[in-house]
């Protein structure tokens, strides 16, 4: 290990080179991050070349490299997006301050929280992918399973050379950690709900793509609001790879093709949205308030927005529970921030929602899905003591308990769905419940080779 160059190795905007100590730092951990890699990164596959992107610098024209490289050999690196001159902190109380190019003393505990907090779900997601390789629907699936997996590792690194870089010896033990914890272990579970779901077929992985990939992108746009300035920078160049994920996840389902009835797509809409509505946490939250008001967590699209960047005396409107009612009511704009950016995240849903049916309209079949009530199923939050229907009924616990399986997949479905799962890797055929993609990745043909098995 000793004689790999870690500069050559590890593509970066950060000057690596320069920053001997930051650069011992990655050098302790990268073999670490190879090891959990090897253990808990995609199962099989590992010793063939896969045809992937790597991204080489964050030139909007050209920040991606394709070619054929073995997953432990891709150069996950680091890179932050070219710095804004005079960039300043955009809401809260020091609104209108240089941006913090070091980590305000008195915020590192809540920082380095909120950096843990994201970081965590990269691993997590590949640990919970890394069986799907056996029962690739295609190899052209099969390479965009991958080119998530190692985006996720890459965004574990961007989280990574953040605590590194900034948050000294705690930094370092935090990136040990995150390679320890487990998705769905008991003892040591990943930090977030969806993180430790399964992720058993490739109509869930689609789903958790368009789903739980999309609260990622809505808590990086979030963050890329950051008053400190390495987190936005960060944040905003995983973005450009984050619409990649949410590309197959969308692509995916909506390739369904006869194989699974939309019945049973629905109850997996209606799984994995629910899920991920949690990953955004309670309606009335201070603690969503305090990352506002500390300036380290903005609003989706902060700088567009035309108020005062303080909140301190606007309402905003939440969805609330009166008795066994589901009701709106006004609360304090400040403590509101988590529903007002599941707001922003449903009506992004709801988008893809409608294109989905627009296919299906299109084979002139007479079904419309829909996305459930954002009570439904609520584990965090206001509506995680009562049971609601997708429609967005309160219910007793009887008629949850009679119904629940026309709303969520039963295992039933998900056997269904797992014997359908054959895996196909003959270059250019595709599993008969998907249809093909319409396009190759990086304009190649439908043939081609995008793991080389031999
Ligand atoms: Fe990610
Ligand atoms: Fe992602």
């Amino acid at each position: 290990m000793a004689s790999i160059d870690y500069v050559e190795r590890i593509p970066n905007n950060v000057n690596l080179a320069e920053n001997r100590r930051l650069l011992r730092a990655l050098e302790d951990w990268q073999p670490k991050f190879l090891e959990w890699w090897r253990d808990m990164g995609p199962e099989g596959y590992q010793a063939k070349e896969v045809y992937l992107r790597t991204a080489v610098s964050v030139d909007a024209g050209g920040w991606a490299q394709f070619g054929y490289v073995k997953m432990p050999e891709y150069r996950w690196g680091i890179f932050l997006a070219e710095p804004e001159p005079g960039r300043q902190v955009n809401f809260g109380d020091h609104l209108g301050q240089p941006a913090w190019q070091d980590v305000p003393g008195e915020y590192r505990g809540t920082l380095r929280r909120l950096i843990v907090t994201q970081g965590d779900t990269e691993p997590a997601s590949v640990e919970q992918q890394r069986h799907l390789g056996r029962t690739c629907p295609s190899l052209y699936d099969l390479r965009n399973l991958f080119q998530v997996n190692v985006e996720e590792g890459r965004h574990l690194w961007a989280m990574v050379y953040l605590l590194d870089a900034h948050f000294g010896r705690d930094g370092r033990e935090e990136s040990e950690a995150l390679l320890q914890r487990r998705s769905g272990d008991h003892d040591k579970p990943r930090i977030l709900g969806a993180f430790n779901e399964k992720t058993p077929d490739w109509l869930s992985f689609y789903m958790f793509c368009y789903f739980t990939d999309r609260d990622g992108k809505y808590q990086l746009a979030s963050l890329a609001e950051s008053g400190f300035d390495p987190l936005s920078r960060t944040c905003r160049f995983m973005l450009t790879e984050e619409a990649h994920h949410m590309f197959v996840g969308e692509t995916g389902v909506g390739r369904r093709y006869g194989g699974i009835d939309l019945r049973t797509i629905q109850k997996y809409i209606n799984f994995h949205c629910s899920v991920s509505l949690d990953l955004f946490g309670s309606e009335v939250s201070t603690n969503a308030a305090n990352f506002y008001t500390m300036g380290l967590k903005g609003r989706f699209e902060e700088t567009k927005k035309k108020d005062d960047h303080r909140l301190k005396d606007g309402t905003y409107t939440v969805m609330a529970l009166a008795g066994d009612r589901i009701v709106t009511r006004e609360e304090a704009a400040l403590v509101s921030l988590n529903e007002r950016l599941r707001d922003d995240y449903i009506a992004d849903c709801q988008r893809g929602v409608n294109r989905w049916n627009e296919i299906i309209k299109s084979h002139g079949i007479d079904f419309t899905l829909s996305l459930p009530h954002r009570a439904f199923r609520r584990a965090i939050g206001a509506f995680a003591e009562v049971k609601v229907s997708p429609d967005g009924k309160v219910i007793s616990e009887a008629e949850w308990d009679a119904r629940h399986r026309e709303w969520l997949p039963t295992e039933e479905d998900a056997a269904y769905v797992g014997s359908l799962m054959q895996p196909v890797i003959t270059p250019g055929k595709v599993a008969n419940w998907i249809a093909p993609p319409a396009r190759g990745i990086n304009g190649q043909p439908a043939d081609f080779e995008y793991v080389r098995l031999g």
